[in-house]
């Protein structure tokens, strides 16, 4: 399900997703010359580490959200004619053929469907291409879920948070190869207060907020904080790295 983000608030915080961004970048090897395609690029903070690793090379950045894309596009203003900026559903077919790799940082665990998501990467990617990606797997913020759950009563489905072996046979099903799938403990630590309530406004609970009107979000933040003995996000990340196969 495609929803907006807000970017400004996104980029105001002390985010994890900076380590994670570089772990996942870690894993890509490139020449300089490739197309990388960006699998929810929000706000380009990845999209400009990867120009500056492909010299003669693009990316495409796709995410659904035109606010955070709105923000990529001011972030690399002077990079943008290596970019093709692209709004879109990932779990729609993408007009991207054959591009050289794939990269994703903290997107998928808001995809439920992983069949059609990596059937869809797979189509955009050459054979031999290698896609490696993070994202929230099996046990993520179940700390934070079970106070939710004190706050709302319930535990709905908003994320989808998959094991390491169901992911390696999903994407073999889709066509790669060289899976390699693990899961990683990588807690966040926040300031308590103002700006760990923002950081799950604004990166956590954004799909729970959206289902509620304005006027009761901060109380509803507020309320999940106060259920958390200490400010901490207890993340678990999926980190993947695959081979599209034929190459
Ligand atoms: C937590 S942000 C991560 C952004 C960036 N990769 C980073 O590490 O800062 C998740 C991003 O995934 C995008 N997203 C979630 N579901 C999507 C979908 N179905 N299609 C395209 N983008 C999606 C959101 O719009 C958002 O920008």
């Amino acid at each position: 399900m495609i929803r907006e983000w807000d970017a400004t608030a996104y980029d105001a915080l002390p985010l994890p997703h900076l380590r994670w961004g570089r772990r996942t970048l870690d894993r890509l090897t490139l020449s300089g010359d490739e197309t990388v395609l960006e699998a929810g690029c929000g706000t380009g903070r990845d999209t400009a580490a990867l120009l500056d690793l492909l010299p003669q090379g693009r990316v495409i950045a796709v995410d659904g959200s035109a606010r955070m894309l709105d923000r990529l596009r001011a972030r690399l203003a002077d990079g943008l004619d290596r970019v093709d900026v692209l709004q879109a559903d990932l779990t729609e077919p993408l007009p991207i053929a054959r591009a050289d790799a794939a990269f994703s940082v903290a997107t998928f665990h808001w995809i439920h469907d992983h069949d059609v998501l990596f059937a869809n990467i797979a189509r955009a990617l050459r054979p031999g291409a290698p896609f490696v990606a993070d994202c929230g797997g099996r046990g993520n913020i179940a700390r934070v879920r079970a106070a939710l759950a004190k706050v709302t009563g319930e535990d709905p489905e908003v994320w989808n948070f998959a094991g390491a072996e169901e992911t390696r046979q999903r994407l073999e099903r889709a066509g790669f190869t060289d899976v390699r799938a693990d899961l990683v403990p990588d807690p966040a630590r926040l300031e308590p207060g103002e700006q760990f309530e923002s950081y799950l406004a604004t990166v956590v609970l954004g799909a729970h907020l959206d289902r509620l009107p304005r006027s009761e979000h901060q109380g509803f933040v507020h309320a999940v904080a106060a259920e958390l003995a200490e400010p901490v996000v207890d993340y678990v990340r999926l980190e993947f790295s695959a081979r599209r196969a034929g190459g």
